[in-house]
């Protein structure tokens, strides 16, 4: 799975050590506590603890999108090889343990891929293993936060570079922040172009229970936030006193997911006590849903020209080629 604009926007800056990190967490969960509209940065999720429900939250028979997109990537890998052309750099914006570059490899055959992630370690890792697996592939791994410009080798002579941003992460973005990244993402890419995966809308009790899974992982994934806040700002949340939400708002084509005060409380961060009332909330995520002429006229707007698409038989998910500017 790809990281998502949480981990991503991780220790942007250099000197953001992970004590500045802290302090930054401190600041954020203080503000959202004392103010309206309660919003909080989704990348707060991304602990260790974090990282490891995200995975579990893929394999999960409710969350259809990281299989949905898989089985698309491997069915249609040789009309998408067809469509971006070039034998040049693969560029993957939040690579993770790049599982799903795997699937294009072998159709797209780049000369060289080069991972963007803001975990190096990870990143090191899974470049050494797609090394080996696949001779005569040179992997430059990136450890960068890919949503605030990165610098990239130059690109091969003659070969402009294809992009590859999976996972509806864009979705995660707010759609000024998707556009801003599509710009970058045209400029870097500029004669050649970016294959986006988009979850789309659907009926809402598919979307509902992809977000509201049975076992209770995607719960346990949001109420690490404060877990993660009693760990490291010894906070004293008490995570049974809040409940998990996450529902479709039709009229932003949005997943929120929230996490809801069941009594009235008080709660201490940071020194600073906050009472919450019952049935506050506290807004932590939102995955913006897609039509394909939505997301098409989106990347329109950024400078592209949006090429092919692939979906899924139920048309759950969508791949899509677009065409970078020259
Ligand atoms: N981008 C994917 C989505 O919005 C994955 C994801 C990011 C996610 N954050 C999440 C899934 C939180 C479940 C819960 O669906």
């Amino acid at each position: 799975m790809s990281l998502g604009l949480a981990r991503a926007t991780r220790e942007a800056d250099p000197s953001d050590t992970p004590e500045t990190d802290e302090a930054g967490f401190l600041q954020d969960l203080q503000l959202a506590l004392s103010a309206p509209p309660h919003g909080i940065s989704p990348k707060y999720f991304y602990d260790a603890q974090g990282s490891r429900l995200f995975d579990r939250i893929c394999e999960l028979p409710e969350y259809y999108p990281t299989r949905t997109e898989r089985s698309i990537l491997s069915a249609f890998a040789q009309e998408i090889a067809e469509e971006a052309g070039t034998r040049g750099d693969l560029v993957e914006f939040g690579a993770g343990s790049c599982s799903k570059v795997r699937l294009l490899l072998d159709a797209l055959r780049p000369r060289r891929y080069l991972p963007i992630d803001i975990s190096a370690e990870h990143l090191e890792q899974s470049a050494a293993e797609l090394e080996r697996e696949h001779p005569g592939l040179l992997v430059l791994p990136v450890a960068a936060d890919y949503t605030a410009g990165v610098r990239l080798p130059p690109p091969l002579p003659g070969a402009p570079r294809i992009g590859f941003f999976p996972g509806s992460t864009i979705g995660n973005f707010t759609p000024a922040e998707a556009l801003r990244f599509l710009r970058g993402a045209a400029r870097l890419l500029r004669g050649g172009g970016l294959l986006l995966g988009a979850d789309l809308v659907k009926d809402p009790a598919v979307l509902h229970a992809a977000y509201n899974d049975a076992q209770g992982v995607t719960a346990a994934f949001n109420l690490n936030l404060l877990a993660r806040a009693n760990r490291e700002l010894g906070a004293d949340f008490e995570l049974e006193r809040f409940w998990h939400s996450a529902f479709f708002n039709a009229g932003q084509q949005r997943i929120e997911m929230h996490l809801v005060s069941r009594q009235r409380q008080q709660v201490a961060v940071g020194g600073e006590v906050y009472e919450l009332a019952e049935g506050q909330s506290l807004h932590t995520e939102n995955s913006y849903k897609f039509s394909i002429e939505g997301l098409r006229s989106l990347a329109l707007q950024a400078g592209f020209r949006p090429g092919r698409v692939w979906t899924d038989e139920r048309r759950l998910f969508s791949v899509h080629w677009l065409h970078a500017p020259q």
